[in-house]
Formats: C-alpha cells, sequence, structure tokens
C-alpha cells in the first residue's frame, strides 16, 4: 500500500505515452516512479535515469513487485489488456491506456477482473481533462447553451513516412485504425456531452496508408434520445493536425479548437444566440502554455486512489467506447445503420 501517501507506480511500455506518464508519477507529491519495463531495455533505462526507481526486464516483475501500487500500462494497444489482467490479478490498480483494449471481449474482461479485485482501472482519456473541454462540459452543464442540439467533432494528423509499418499499422497490435486511434478520445467526449447513443452509422476508408483492414478515416453518425444527433470524423490524412469539437444548443454553441502544441492553442469560443436574430455575442478564452491534460488526469486518478473521490475515465466510460467502436465497424461493413446494443450486460457493472 501507499507509503506516507506516497503511491508506488510501475510504468510498462516507455514510449512516447509511458514517459509522459512516468514524468507525472514523479513530479507528483501522491507518487513516485519505483519501476518501469519495456520491450526495448533502453526506454526502461532512459525513464528511470530521468525519473526514478530501477529498469525491469520483464514486466511481471512489475506487476509482482510488492512496493507497486498502481500500474501503468502504456504498451501498444494489442498488450493493454495482457498486463492489466496480471496486475489486477495480482491486485494492483490500473492506469490503462486508451482504448480499454482492442475490442468488447479484453474491456470487458478488464472491468470485470477490477470488479472481482475490488481495484481501481482507469482508461487514459486525458481528453476530458484539456482545459478548454474541461471548461466547454462545466459550461454545458450549467446549462448555459440550453439543450443539446448536436456535437461536431473532428481530429487528426497526417501519420508521416512508415506509418504502414508502425504498430498502428498493425491489426494485432492495434485492434482498429484511426476511428480506434484517435476516435475513441472523440467518441468518449461525446459520450461525456450526449451519453449513450441509439443509433450508430459509420463509414471508413483506407485511402492513403497501406493498412487495410484498418482505416486511415472513419466517419460516424451519432443519433440519441430526443433525436439529437453527433458527427465524428477521424483522420490520418489531415496533412495538418487538427481537433475540433463543437456543441451546439438550443441558446448557443461551444466551440473548442486546438490542443496546443501541432494542434493550435487550446481555445474556448462561446457563441451566445441572439434570440431576436442577429449576430451572437461571442467571446474567446484561450488556454496557452503545455499540455496540462496529464498532470489533472493523474491529480484526478490519486485523489480517487487516496481520498476515494469519484474519477473519470473507469471502466464503464471505457466499455461503452469500446461497445460503441464495435457498433460502428459492424456499421461500416454493412453499410447499414445499427442500433446500439449495450449486449447482454456489456455496460452493467458494479
Ligand atoms: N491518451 C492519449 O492521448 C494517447 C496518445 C498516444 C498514445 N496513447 C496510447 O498509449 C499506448 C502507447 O502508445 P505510444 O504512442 O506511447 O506508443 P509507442 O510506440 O511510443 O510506445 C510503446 C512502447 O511499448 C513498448 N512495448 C511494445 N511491446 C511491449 C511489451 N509487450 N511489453 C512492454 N513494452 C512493450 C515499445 O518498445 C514502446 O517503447 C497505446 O495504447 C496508445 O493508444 C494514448
Amino acid at each position: 500500500m501507499a507509503v506516507n501517501g506516497e503511491l508506488g507506480v510501475g510504468v510498462v511500455g516507455c514510449g512516447l505515452i509511458g514517459k509522459r506518464r512516468a514524468r507525472e508519477a514523479a513530479a507528483s507529491a501522491h507518487s513516485r516512479l519505483v519501476a518501469a519495463s519495456d520491450a526495448r531495455p533502453e526506454s526502461a533505462s532512459e525513464t528511470v535515469a530521468e525519473f526514478g526507481g530501477r529498469a525491469v526486464a520483464d514486466w511481471h516483475d512489475i506487476v509482482a513487485a510488492p512496493d507497486v501500487d498502481v500500474v501503468i500500462v502504456a504498451t501498444p494497444n494489442g498488450f493493454l489488456a495482457e498486463v492489466a489482467l496480471a496486475a489486477l490479478a495480482a491486485g494492483k490498480h490500473v492506469l490503462l491506456e486508451k482504448p480499454m483494449g482492442r475490442n468488447v471481449a479484453e474491456a470487458r474482461a478488464i472491468a470485470d477482473a477490477a470488479h472481482a479485485a475490488r481495484r481501481l482501472v482507469k482508461v487514459g482519456f486525458n481528453h476530458r481533462y484539456h482545459p478548454a473541454i474541461a471548461r466547454a462540459h462545466e459550461r454545458f452543464a450549467l446549462g448555459e447553451i440550453g439543450p443539446l442540439i448536436n456535437l461536431r467533432v473532428r481530429y487528426g494528423h497526417g501519420g508521416r513516412p512508415g506509418y504502414e509499418k508502425e504498430w498502428r499499422g498493425n491489426f494485432e497490435l492495434a485492434g482498429g485504425g484511426e476511428l480506434t486511434d484517435q476516435g475513441v478520445h472523440a467518441l468518449d467526449l461525446v459520450h461525456w456531452f450526449a451519453g449513450l447513443p441509439t443509433h450508430l452509422f459509420a463509414m471508413t476508408q483506407t485511402a492513403v496508408w497501406p493498412i487495410a483492414p484498418l482505416e486511415d478515416n472513419g466517419f460516424a453518425l451519432l443519433r440519441f434520445d430526443g433525436a439529437r444527433i453527433a458527427s465524428v470524423h477521424t483522420t490520418w490524412t489531415q496533412w495538418k493536425n487538427l481537433f475540433s469539437l463543437e456543441i451546439f444548443g438550443e441558446r448557443g454553441a461551444l466551440i473548442v479548437e486546438g490542443l496546443g502544441g501541432s494542434y493550435g492553442v487550446e481555445t474556448l469560443t462561446v457563441h451566445e444566440r441572439a434570440m431576436q436574430g442577429g449576430a451572437p455575442r461571442t467571446h474567446v478564452e484561450a488556454f496557452e502554455g503545455p499540455d496540462a491534460s496529464w498532470t489533472l488526469e493523474w491529480a484526478d486518478f490519486t485523489a480517487a486512489l487516496l481520498e476515494g473521490k469519484p474519477y473519470h475515465g473507469g471502466p464503464r466510460d471505457g466499455l461503452a467506447v469500446m461497445a460503441m467502436l464495435r457498433d460502428l465497424y459492424a456499421s461500416a461493413q454493412s453499410l447499414q445503420a445499427v442500433q446500439f446494443n449495450a449486449g447482454a450486460g456489456t455496460l452493467s457493472l458494479m
């Protein structure tokens, strides 16, 4: 258990995101990095050299280590479930990178294991902590734009030469293409603002990158109770990085653009509808500076672990997105709209 209120953290998978998570674990007053492991031993060594702890050759030793309270899993998607399940079986809490495994079956197994072990699982939906997105949700929940009409999410980048040879271009390692990769964030936000859909329709393309059966573009339409609608376009052929989340209500709109860095300055534009006609009243909030979402997400999870507070990205949230993805891929294959299938208890938990 946590020593002096400080959680011991082990990281499995020390690539781009694993290192980012290790930095947060080391910087927090509530945790310290105690061990890191990677299929490339030099990645684990670099991580502990920078953030502390010991490099471990075999990730099973992280899962078994008595000084590890929380395992962060940031491997390619194909290994997420295996590592998370082993960690839960050993009594550890888990921060699992998104998506929650490659499919509903893996997500379900993780959710069940967490429930049985009475341990917390959090899926890495860091976008909920981006300040403009969090602020938009706060304003939306306060009723500032009135009842929801529809949402539009666009998210994409342009890959890079040889993208097809990376793990994201491999069905076994990725589980899905761009609709899965950046799409899970878009779908999680849709779920956060609109709830679970009743009907879904999708089309996919494999237009540029030779990664079939994976897609480099995914288009989704989701319909909710009350005839509310969301559209999502995720793309690896967006040659200039783009993030855009637009929420339209009866009395106004909330528009988030950018995520910082190569996605541009993160801004929230609020439009208040002119009820008598004419231009809306508009104001823009800019959130400059480094991406704070990783720090805020880690603080959310440590507060859940140490103080029992509620947190974003629990098993229900992860499963909801995986169930949406499953139905969207089924729709894309059949070219038919499908009814959302929460499945035999897919989403029933706890
Ligand atoms: N939350 C986000 O916004 C976000 C962004 C990017 C990636 N991700 C997720 O994070 C995870 C990692 O993505 P990444 O971009 O860091 O990839 P990456 O390729 O940079 O890192 C993956 C690391 O895992 C290591 N690895 C591979 N197989 C392993 C195994 N069996 N055991 C231990 N280590 C292994 C690799 O050597 C590599 O260092 C993925 O699940 C991805 O979907 C999340």
